[in-house]
């Protein structure tokens, strides 16, 4: 048995949690699971937002699954999906983002991963109040950042046998940064010459992402543009509710859909499981535990092939709990 910590998060993370883990239990995944407040659940329980206690259990375990966790916009919070990626340094965010046979959507054949830089860029929090009227946000880019995230890419490309890389960037404005970013890249793709790299700018890359997203296939790019292609790319197949992903560092790697909290719909049986279902998916291969990922895999295939059964977020007139209930059935 392998220790996992579980952090349902806020607003439907809870509801998606309870789902999931009946759906683990009903595989019999050999796995024990060790429940841990953190986001504004953790606030009013214990005085933080992320208490101590979850980083230790969190570090302790090695893996995590978590739902999302609310971030007030200002007022002085520090967002903790933010805080866990730089306390474990998680410095790869991974998220496939594929059709789902059965999901009808405007477009076929999509089928790519997102390979976000999650350290660095705008996202560090460093901001600075000039003057009343003026603000200003840390852009850093570093060496060591962009090499490690191009050479993650390069080898998921290698392993999962995909054909090419782009790296999506900016640098023909943000010459020093961005153009930082994308040399190192350049680098890191001669030491894989079998697969093809280029580079697409992400004003571009959003244009060809709606038009024809076939044709990517791994895209690698920094922390802020990584963060809004994962939302489009989710549009591409179906929404928030199906993309999964993974934040992988060099001793923990903590697995979480693309969504956030979705307070709109929080507290009320509505949210779609699929996308925290499937990051548990990418948990149990990362724990080599292929048979039970399958297994979970083809009954969503199943399920959300039957319109009525999806969740409204995919037109159907399913609940939380019923197509918890449809996946059970179908294993
Ligand atoms: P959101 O992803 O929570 O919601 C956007 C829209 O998608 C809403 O209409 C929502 O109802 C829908 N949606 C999201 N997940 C769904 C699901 N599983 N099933 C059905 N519909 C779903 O984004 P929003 O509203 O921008 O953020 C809400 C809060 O979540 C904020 O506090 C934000 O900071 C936080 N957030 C947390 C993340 C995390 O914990 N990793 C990621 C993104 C946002
Ligand atoms: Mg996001």
């Amino acid at each position: 048995m392998r220790n996992i910590a579980i952090l349902p998060g806020d607003g439907i993370g809870p509801e998606i949690m309870k789902q999931v883990l009946r759906i683990l239990k009903a595989v019999d995944a050999p796995l024990t699971y060790i429940e841990k407040d953190a986001g504004l659940t953790a606030l009013e329980k214990h005085g933080s937002l992320l208490p101590e206690d979850t980083v230790k259990t969190i570090s302790e375990c090695g893996i995590a699954l978590k739902g999302p966790i609310t971030t007030p916009v200002g007022g002085g919070f520090k967002s903790i999906n933010v805080l866990l990626r730089q306390t474990f340094d998680l410095y790869a965010n991974v998220r496939p983002v594929r059709n789902l046979p059965g999901v009808k959507t405007k477009y076929e054949n999509v089928d790519l991963t997102i390979v976000r830089e999650n350290t660095e860029d705008l996202y560090t929090g460093e901001e600075r109040q000039v003057d009343a009227d003026t603000a200003e946000s840390i852009k850093r880019i570093t060496r060591k950042g962009s090499e490690r995230i191009a050479r993650y890419a390069f080898n998921y490309a290698r392993l999962n046998k995909r054909k090419r890389v782009a790296a999506v960037h900016k640098a023909n404005i943000m010459k020093l940064s961005d153009g930082l970013f994308l040399k190192v890249c350049g680098e890191v793709a001669k030491e894989f010459p079998e697969i093809e790299f280029r580079d697409v700018i992400i004003d571009n890359c959003c244009m060809q992402l709606v038009i024809r997203p076939e044709q990517f296939d791994v895209i690698v790019t920094e922390n802020l543009y990584g963060d809004i292609l994962s939302d489009l790319c989710a549009g591409l197949v179906g929404g928030l509710g199906v993309v999964p992903g993974a934040n992988i560092g060099k001793d923990v790697a903590i697995f979480e859909p693309v969504h956030g909290s979705a307070p709109d719909i929080a507290g009320q049986d509505k949210a779609n499981p699929t996308a925290l279902l499937q990051s548990a998916v990418l948990m149990l291969r990362h724990l080599g535990e292929q048979d039970r990922a399958d297994r979970i895999v083809n009954a969503t295939l199943k399920v959300l092939a039957q319109t009525d059964l999806r969740t409204g977020d995919l037109g159907g007139k399913g609940s939380t709990t019923s197509f918890g209930d449809a996946i059970i059935a179908a294993l």
